[in-house]
């Protein structure tokens, strides 16, 4: 069983991904922590806690920062997730569950602090609320049992980027907390762009999942609708499986292959928010990397075999 803390900015792949920890029996959700990203934080908790509410989860909500750990954050991307961030389905006026009354970040320190090396964070939003935890209490980098985080791009598809050339959306919303919290010495592993593009769902295997996947798997018809068509109107033909591979790698890692090395993340010029291994294969001169832990990053992905394990799943 892994116990997971789920850190997210729901978002349609955020609840895609939401519904694959709560149906995955291997899988014991121990919390929801919100970030801003894909909406405002008040619209990210709004959702997370209408996800809970809606398919009976019985899992705490704790609302994270609203803002990058230096400067403002950028405008949610409303012509990615809606204008609610969850595909503008219609959502309710109000909700009978309430967040949990801690910051995300001191959630996920007295629960990483209740259950030493059994807690996985599996975080798909931005970065804040991992830094903020580890500044609070840097000795939880020796008590959590993993980090994977959906994030960055190693150049290995010859891609580096989705927002600009450089940067991928969870690393650029905060570059500091992603390079923060790269220097701490918890098993961190990046399942970036390199391969959450690799894996797509067309809108037949979509259409099968509404067809089999009961209450969850037609809110996942729904809820992709506006998400398939953006992905379609910029020349892809479905949607990227993002949130979802992080949690495909814990579950089944053999469905994917990485490299260890040292993780810088650029916080400056038009680089800011590119995500840079050093390989631990490769030896250059003294430099930014060193010093630093080793952490994986995905670098090919059987995108086959991720999208059975989800379609069984659901
Ligand atoms: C990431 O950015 C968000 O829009 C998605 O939810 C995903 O976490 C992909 O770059
Ligand atoms: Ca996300």
């Amino acid at each position: 069983i892994h116990k997971v803390i789920f850190d997210t900015d729901p978002g349609v792949d955020d609840a895609m991904a939401l519904l694959f920890l709560h149906h995955a029996p291997e899988i014991e959700l121990v919390g929801i922590t919100t970030t801003f990203g894909n909406g405002t934080i008040a619209q990210t908790t709004f959702n997370a806690l209408y996800l809970v509410e809606r398919f009976g989860m019985n899992v705490p909500v704790a609302q994270g920062a609203g803002k990058p750990l230096v400067g403002e954050p950028m405008d949610p991307p409303d012509f990615v997730h809606g204008v609610n961030a969850l595909g503008d389905i219609s959502l309710p006026g109000e909700l009978t569950t309430a967040a949990d009354p801690r910051p995300a970040h001191r959630f996920i320190i007295d629960t990483v602090r209740a259950a030493p090396h059994e807690i996985t964070l599996v975080a798909v939003g931005r970065m804040t609320n991992l830094a903020l935890a580890l500044r609070e209490d840097p000795e939880i980098a020796g008590l959590v049992k993993q980090v994977i985080i959906m994030g960055g791009a190693f150049g290995i598809a010859g891609v580096q980027g989705n927002v600009t050339p450089a940067a991928e959306a969870n690393i650029i919303g905060d570059p500091e907390a992603a390079d923060e919290i790269c220097a701490a010495a918890w098993p961190i592993t990046f399942v970036g762009l390199d391969v959450t593009q690799k894996t797509h769902m067309p809108t037949d295997y979509l259409s099968e999942l509404a067809d089999l996947g009961g209450e969850s798997g037609r809110f996942i018809w729904d809820v992709s609708r506006f998400y398939e068509a953006f992905h379609q109107a910029g020349g892809v033909p479905s949607i990227y499986v993002h949130d979802s591979s992080a949690v495909a790698y814990l579950l089944r890692p053999d469905l994917f292959e990485t490299r260890t090395g040292a993780i810088r993340v650029s916080t400056t010029g038009i680089t800011r928010g590119m995500t840079i291994q050093k390989p631990d294969t490769l030896a250059f001169p003294p430099g930014a990397w060193d010093d630093r832990p080793s952490h994986r990053a995905c670098v090919s992905v059987d995108a086959a075999g991720l999208r059975e394990l989800y379609r069984a799943t659901i």
